[in-house]
């Protein structure tokens, strides 16, 4: 590979010609696939430029101008680009290629995923099918025909309403589709293969009628009903909630197999990873339903927020990212519980994203340069572009939100822009000025926000002091103070919210009488007066501003009972529970109040059952990592370990009393009553079985042998595989004689193998590799066996080096195969700076041989770079 390029924000330049239309005709043959592309091209400036189209990998076969063949010597080409020297001002330009689906591991491009064609363009995909201005600001009207084996692919599928289909003589067919939206190329596909599928309609609020179709492989029909009921609802949603419609006659989703994420908005056909379209209760769990619910959202609503209105260049990706996870985050707590899913939510930006930005691969929400765009694709540019948008919401509020929003939509419709265009927008309807507010887009590392407070008996004043600390970049440089917005209360001695008096000059705080200051400077001092006697203070209620937020410990236990809003009764139990294993660590004794605030909780019936186990649930081992100066993981995994167990001692009839309480067949369907009983349930038998005492063993075993749903199954198989190894051997051979024909389900069962604290754990996992259901190119099977070794904590960290070794040795496999998946895995590395000299040096060893791999991809090269450095 030569030198990898840098690509920078600052150096963009609009390309130099439009590619007005596309008609393109696949070809499709059981070896080879032909792409003819005819393309009207619009030189921009009046002088004659090169035109320069992206390629890569593909087979030239032939290139015309306005029908004629052209001389060799009027383009040139090399390994990614085609250049034709002077085309014209005006032209059609035609080239055709030959690409080879079955041969494409990388799955980009179009490749072949079981029997099924599909492709997957986004970024940079297009390229590998054929040459194009393969970038968002080229926006093209597309004519897609597609000519296949009528017996090998019956259903050819491309974007827009179908035009025409017909047969010829020798077996072969053909149909003809037309998308009326001028679209980037990352939104292009087209689909082929035998297939099953379901149907339904819906009517927009405009009275239009849209056809909805669900394509799975056949026998797997009724699995897709979920999926549908989702899609229906986030239609109706966006239509309520923004007032978007649905724009075309027909809606089609296609799952497959092998996938290198979770789904792709394409207009008009989206394609998806299996996993998230197909469950039923048999073989799904809960997470899985919810997972296909937010996942089926996102998609749709990239239509208003991706696809009518798109980025102009890659590096504004969370322009559609964070704004469209933000409206499936809202969609999915609407259509569950708000505080329920506001954890999961924060619980998934502190375990994914905080850990990111603490890391060597730290970047802004927007980042400025990238070597390979597909390293970003984050849980920055989404989850924490999603809190960006989640504040610029609270900031507004969500009158003056839904008119920005509206704004944005109406003014740029149809166009490839900026985050600048969208704050412009947001700027129109904003209470404050959000010049500072920016600075989310552009800043890196996760901020800390500080309180102290002291309370006056005497004046009845409570003084509240805020230190913001804003860490630098990664490269060193010095960062400023963010604007952001905090929301809070002081609650009175029954949890009663008091009234916010602030004093002094309250005009620099718009947004008090919605209990939120705004936060500008690194240390700020508010004082409220009034008060009769020392309130509880409630800081960043819901989660509000995406920081850490340190606090003080005093009112912990009053907040975990009573606080009116959910998550800071969460955060709460979660912050008591990690003082709790921080002063375990140092060797001291579980505090007797956490137990008794605990049991306060379990014995709780008032509670949410959801809810309820989430407060019952201890940090996670990530979590803690993140406190700790130099990482001490086997410490952190002890110290949970013995805390699990002396809450199950202390708790054990209580917990065996709700267990069997909730433990009752009665509790099916996707009801969020049921859907609690069973997290709960899960959650105390998790506990329980802590013990490694025959009581929970049979427990576990009755569970797995009676259970009606994937999620009580799966919960108890892997509560017994990894807490009574031998216990679970017979269920672990029913598990897999039940559900070796089920590669979704497998990979339930590769990750219980992989995410095990046994100590054999990473000798089944090469064994497991041998299965033969296991198949190294599929995606998913590859994440469910071997990434989650790489995020097992008891392994990956294994004292001789072995965790690192294996990985490293799969990261090197995997690039020759799918790079993407490669550069994925390699993200377990990103600790690298926090640990101890010890397994330091032997990451090192590791990453190193990955490095000096030769040929090794720019996506991994990228990323093991930036930790090595
Ligand atoms: N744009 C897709 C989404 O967020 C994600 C994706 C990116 C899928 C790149 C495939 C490749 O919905
Ligand atoms: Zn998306």
């Amino acid at each position: 590979m030569s030198q990898p390029k840098t690509i920078y924000l600052k150096e963009y330049e609009a390309p130099a010609y439009h590619i007005l239309s596309t008609e393109l005709t696949f070809e499709i043959f059981e070896e080879h696939t032909l792409v003819i592309n005819r393309m009207a091209i619009k030189r921009r400036g009046d002088v004659p430029v090169p035109l320069l189209l992206d390629g890569d990998d593909l087979e030239l076969l032939c290139v015309k101008v306005d029908d004629v063949k052209i001389p060799t010597d009027a383009y040139e080409r090399n390994e990614e680009t085609l250049t034709l020297f002077d085309p014209g001002a005006e032209a059609t330009v035609q080239v055709v290629t030959k690409i080879y689906p079955d041969k494409n591991t990388a799955l980009e491009g179009l490749y072949r995923s079981g029997g099924i064609y599909c492709t997957q363009c986004e970024p940079h995909g297009f390229r590998r099918i054929t040459y194009f201005i393969d970038r968002p600001d080229n926006m093209s009207v597309f004519t897609v025909k597609v000519i296949a084996e009528q017996s090998v692919c019956p259903v050819l599928l491309s974007n827009g309403n179908l035009e025409e289909e017909g047969s010829f003589p020798d077996g072969r067919h053909y149909a003809l589709w037309k998308d009326p939206f001028p679209k980037p190329s990352y939104l292009f596909a087209l689909v082929a293969g035998d297939l099953g599928r379901i149907s339904d309609n819906f009517t927009t609020a405009e009275g239009n009628e849209v056809a909805l179709h669900i394509y799975v492989d056949k026998g797997n029909e009724p699995r897709a009903d979920h999926a549908m009921r989702s899609l229906k609802a986030s239609m109706r949603w966006d239509e309520e909630t923004y007032g978007r419609s649905y724009d075309l006659s027909v809606y089609n989703i296609v799952a497959v197999d092998s996938f290198n994420m979770g789904a792709m908005e394409n207009k008009g056909l989206n394609i998806f990873n299996s996993h998230y379209v197909l469950a039923d209760e048999e073989t799904a769990t809960d997470a899985d339903f919810l997972g296909i619910e937010s996942v089926i959202a996102h998609e749709y609503f990239h239509n208003w927020t991706g696809n009518r209105i798109t980025c102009r260049d890659w590096f504004q990706l969370t322009l559609k990212e964070g704004l469209t996870v933000f409206r499936d985050q809202s969609f999915s707590a609407d259509m569950q519980s708000e505080v329920v899913q506001r954890i999961r939510d924060v619980d998934m930006l502190r375990e994914r994203q905080f850990p990111e930005d603490a890391g060597p691969t730290a970047h802004p929400i927007k980042p400025e340069q990238y070597i390979e765009i597909n390293n970003f694709y984050t849980a920055t540019v989404y989850e924490k572009g999603s809190e960006v948008i989640r504040m610029l919401h609270t900031i507004l509020g969500e009158k003056a939100w839904r008119a920005a929003m509206d704004l944005y939509f109406e003014t740029f419709d149809g166009q490839a822009v900026r985050t600048e265009d969208f704050l412009w927008a947001m700027q129109q309807h904003s209470p404050i000025d959000l010049a500072q507010f920016a600075l989310w887009y552009s800043q890196e590392r996760t901020p800390s926000l500080c309180a102290e407070h002291s309370y006056d008996p005497a004046s009845g004043r409570l003084t509240l002091k805020l230190e913001q600390i804003v860490p630098d970049a990664v490269d060193g440089r010095k960062q400023q103070p963010y604007c952001m917005p905090l929301r809070l209360a002081l609650l009175g001695h029954a949890g009663e919210e008091l009234p916010l008096q602030l004093e002094g000059d309250t005009g620099a705080q718009p947004l008090l009488e919605r209990g939120i200051l705004l936060i500008t400077r690194d240390e700020e001092s508010f004082t409220f007066g009034g008060l009769a006697s020392e309130p509880a203070l409630s800081l960043n209620r819901h989660f509000g501003a995406p920081v850490v937020m340190e606090y003080p410990q005093e009112d912990v236990m009053n907040l975990m009972r009573f606080d009116s809003d959910g998550f800071v009764r969460y955060e709460a139990a979660q912050s008591f529970a990690r003082s709790t294993l921080e002063a375990m660590m140092r060797g001291e004794a579980v505090s007797p109040q956490f137990l008794e605030s605990f049991k306060h909780i379990l014995e709780d019936e008032s509670l949410d059952l959801q809810f309820k186990a989430q407060l019952l649930s201890l940090p996670t081992v990530t979590m803690l990592m993140q406190t700790q100066q130099t990482v001490d993981v086997h410490a952190i995994l002890e110290a949970s370990d013995a805390l699990r167990r002396e809450i199950a001692v202390a708790c054990e009839a209580t917990m065996r009393h709700l267990y069997a309480l909730l433990h009752r067949p009665a509790h099916m369907g996707l009801e969020a009553e049921s859907i609690g009983a069973r997290a709960l349930k899960n959650r105390l038998l998790g506990y329980l079985m802590a013990q490694q005492d025959a009581e929970s063993i049979d427990s576990a075993m009755a569970q797995y042998e009676e259970s009606h749903t994937m999620t009580d199954r799966l919960a108890a198989l892997q509560l017994l595989h990894h807490g009574a190894p031998e216990a679970a051997e017979a269920p672990m051979r029913d598990f897999y004689e039940r559900y070796s024909g089920d590669m979704l389900v497998m990979t339930k069962y590769f990750s219980v193998i992989a995410s095990s604290p046994q100590p054999d754990t990473l000798s089944r996992v090469r064994a497991a590799m041998e299965d033969e259901v296991f198949n190294i190119k599929v995606p998913n099977l590859v994440r469910s066996l071997i990434g989650s070794f790489a995020r097992n904590p008891y392994h990956f960290h294994a004292y001789d080096g072995s965790g690192y070794a294996f990985v490293a040795e799969q990261i090197i496999a995997l690039d020759a195969i799918n790079p993407m998946i490669a550069a994925g895995l390699s993200g377990a590395f990103k600790t690298y700076n926090r640990l101890n000299a010890h397994s330091r040096a032997q990451m090192r060893d590791a990453l190193e041989k990955v490095q000096a791999h030769r040929g090794i991809s720019k996506n991994v090269y990228e990323i093991v770079g930036k930790i090595l450095a």
